[in-house]
């Protein structure tokens, strides 16, 4: 189980978060479904807000951010944006690991959803028209027999790719989408390691793989990361010389928590702070050199709260 997040850069900023905990609210759903969503469950109750701005130090969430109220909207406006309740398709514990991702008008929301009956993490989507005040969700876009997790989305030569968390299998799986945004197919396996949290940057025509392998020998959970190099998103990739590029005890700022970007000439990842309980935090860190040499990153800060007025865990 992971926690991940996604920045769109499309018109401004705009951040989804995956919190704790979970308010319930419930619409759209058969009777049957209700009685299955949103129950305890043991890894808690997450779900997932929205924050929008014109760049990271001036994020708000979405209900203070003033939106832009038309007849489109739908009145009130708060976050959470996705939860347990508004999962179609397949009942819902909770919800959490969104990443954005803008599609000609429309915003969508990929993020996990732990099936109430399974027990294992499926992928769901949610859109939003309004630019990203207000959601529908869509339904399930991928359930495979083993978790699914953080969605890593993104477009690469006019086709869309989705790079879940598929630990599960043994290996890192790359899809495809064959009907956006609901029908994936596997493209290829893009790695025969149980890499999590797979998260792409280019860079300069290099594509680049963060991930953390758990089985790793010597490997701190939630505290190793690992990078891998190639000329294109579907491979080969290289490990780059510097590997593990973290492993640590300290597993504060190790493990993927959402996209990596460029942001104002700079590059950013953002990881997942486990030094207490999981999804204590979320670190930001600038990625100072990157070549197939040398690795190098120094914590920066967030420049927003993520969590104003909360003192629960959250992530991502
Ligand atoms: C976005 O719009 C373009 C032009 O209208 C269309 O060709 C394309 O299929 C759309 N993309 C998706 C994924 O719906
Ligand atoms: C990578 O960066 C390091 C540090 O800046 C530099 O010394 C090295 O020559 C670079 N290697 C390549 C292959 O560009």
């Amino acid at each position: 189980m992971t926690r991940g997040f996604g920045v769109c850069l499309a018109f401004s900023v705009l951040l989804a978060l995956s919190a704790s905990p979970c308010e319930s609210r419930r619409h759209g759903h058969t009777e049957k479904q209700h009685a299955l969503s949103c129950r305890p469950d043991n890894e808690g109750s997450w779900s997932i807000g929205v924050y929008r701005g014109e760049g990271f130090t001036s994020l708000l969430p979405v209900e203070e951010a003033k939106p832009r109220l038309d007849g489109r909207a739908a009145w009130p406006v708060a976050n959470p944006v996705v939860s347990c309740a508004s999962v179609v398709g397949a009942p819902s514990n909770f919800v959490a690991d969104p990443f954005l991702f803008a599609n000609n008008d429309t915003i969508y929301i990929f993020h996990e959803t732990k099936n109430g009956i399974t027990g294992q993490g499926d992928i769901g989507v949610a859109a939003s028209h309004d630019e990203g005040i207000t959601w529908q969700h869509l339904g399930i876009a991928l359930d495979e027999p083993w978790h699914l997790s953080y969605p890593f989305i993104f477009s690469w030569q006019d086709q869309v790719y989705m790079l879940p968390e598929a630990s599960g299998s043994g290996g890192l799986r790359l899809y495809r989408a064959e009907d956006f945004p609901l029908v994936w197919k596997l493209d290829r396996l893009l790695l025969d390691k149980p890499l999590i949290d797979a998260s792409l940057l280019e860079d300069h025509g290099t594509w680049w793989l963060f991930g953390s392998d758990h089985t790793r020998p010597g490997a701190h959970k939630n505290g190793e990361l690992e990078l891998y190099y190639s000329a294109s998103p579907q491979g080969p990739w290289q490990p780059h010389p510097a590997n593990p590029i973290a492993n640590t005890a300290r597993r504060r700022s190790a493990r993927m928590g959402g996209r990596p970007l460029h942001y104002e000439g700079g590059i950013y990842r953002f990881a997942q702070d486990c030094t207490g309980t999981y999804g204590q935090g979320l670190e930001m860190m600038q990625i100072t050199t990157l070549n197939q040499t040398h690795y190098q990153e120094e914590p920066r800060d967030l420049g927003f709260d993520p969590a104003p007025r909360r003192s629960v865990p959250f992530t991502s």
